[in-house]
């Protein structure tokens, strides 16, 4: 049997202090067997976010203990690769530099060549190099996504962290990367963690789905198990019987909890349009001045 690779025991986390505070996640219990690839869907604000951090390590809980191959999670580590929600590119670099920086974190051995080899690969995964040279601020929302999906993608880190990695695509982009992740995680028998709002992308990807449900105070609904075979054709999925019923039966629990309009809405407003953070010269006219264009 499988290692348990991350264990959730008793684990509370509020934000905030005194009147202020707010507890977020309650008394949560959670295994991840290592090598599984698990979903967790859930309404928008339920804590979706704050839980993938408590494994990435940018948050530690308030009360209980997060552990990784038995071990206190204290901070972040390469061994977590995390797609954020927000793409979070470093403003500066384009999208070769952004990905190739990852690279070379984990392989700080790597010759240039190499570096470079294994860069373009990712980035021509993501359809992306004709914009190699690009800044963040130079690309749509989807794109963005896209260089954040190659640059966790070439780190092969050892658990794949994924906070709803592929909202801001086109269904025919996401579809590619879907089977991509599916793809890596599979050859390589990594650990994967996906936070979706997409029931059928979950039932489509995970061993097993866990609906968080409604925040503050949210708590982990009952797990369903996705036994269905592997690789898994998405045509042939849609008039499987399995699928269906499994994908009925979350849907159901989701409305169930009298919040499936939240979902959909959600939906609706999934592309954060987050603009990195570069000061240009229309937004400081002191730039503007300095090149002489004032
Ligand atoms: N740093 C913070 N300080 C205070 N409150 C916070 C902080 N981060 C998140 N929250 C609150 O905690 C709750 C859960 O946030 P979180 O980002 O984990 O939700 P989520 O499920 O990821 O939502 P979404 O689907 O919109 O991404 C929200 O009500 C949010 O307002
Ligand atoms: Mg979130």
């Amino acid at each position: 049997m499988s290692e348990n690779i991350v264990e959730f025991k008793n684990v509370s986390k509020w934000y905030g202090e005194g009147e202020n505070r707010t507890e977020v996640l309650s008394n949560i219990n959670l295994t991840i067997k290592e090598g599984e690839f698990l979903a967790i869907v859930g309404f928008t604000g339920s804590g979706k976010t704050t839980l993938i951090n408590l494994i990435s390590g940018l948050l530690e809980p308030d009360e209980g203990e997060v552990l990784f191959k038995g071990k206190p999670i204290k901070g972040t580590s390469h061994e977590r690769g995390i797609i954020f929600q927000n793409y979070s590119l470093l403003p500066w670099l384009n999208v070769f530099q952004n990905v190739a920086l990852a690279v070379k974190e984990v392989h700080p051995d790597w010759s240039q060549e190499q570096i470079t080899e294994h860069t373009e690969r990712f980035i021509e995964m993501v359809h992306l190099s004709p914009a190699k040279n690009k800044l963040p601020k130079e690309l749509s929302g989807g794109m963005r996504q896209r260089v954040s999906v190659a640059r966790a993608l070439s780190m092969d880190p050892e658990m794949l962290l994924m906070d709803e990695p592929l909202g801001a695509l086109d269904a025919l982009t996401r579809g590619v990367l879907q089977e991509e992740i599916l793809r890596i995680w599979s050859a390589n028998r990594r650990t994967a963690l996906l936070i979706t709002n997409d029931v059928d992308e979950g039932v489509f990807m995970a061993d097993r789905i866990i609906p968080l449900n409604p925040g503050p105070n949210a708590t982990l609904g009952p797990e369903y198990m996705i036994e269905l075979d592997r690789p898994r054709d998405k045509k042939a999925l849609n008039s499987d019987p399995k699928f269906k019923e499994v994908r009925t039966a979350i849907l159901n629990y989701l409305v169930d909890l009298g919040e499936a309009a939240k979902l959909e809405k959600k939906a609706e407003f999934i592309l954060p349009d987050y603009k990195p953070m570069m000061p240009n010269s229309r937004s400081f006219p002191f730039f503007r001045r300095k090149k002489g264009r004032a």
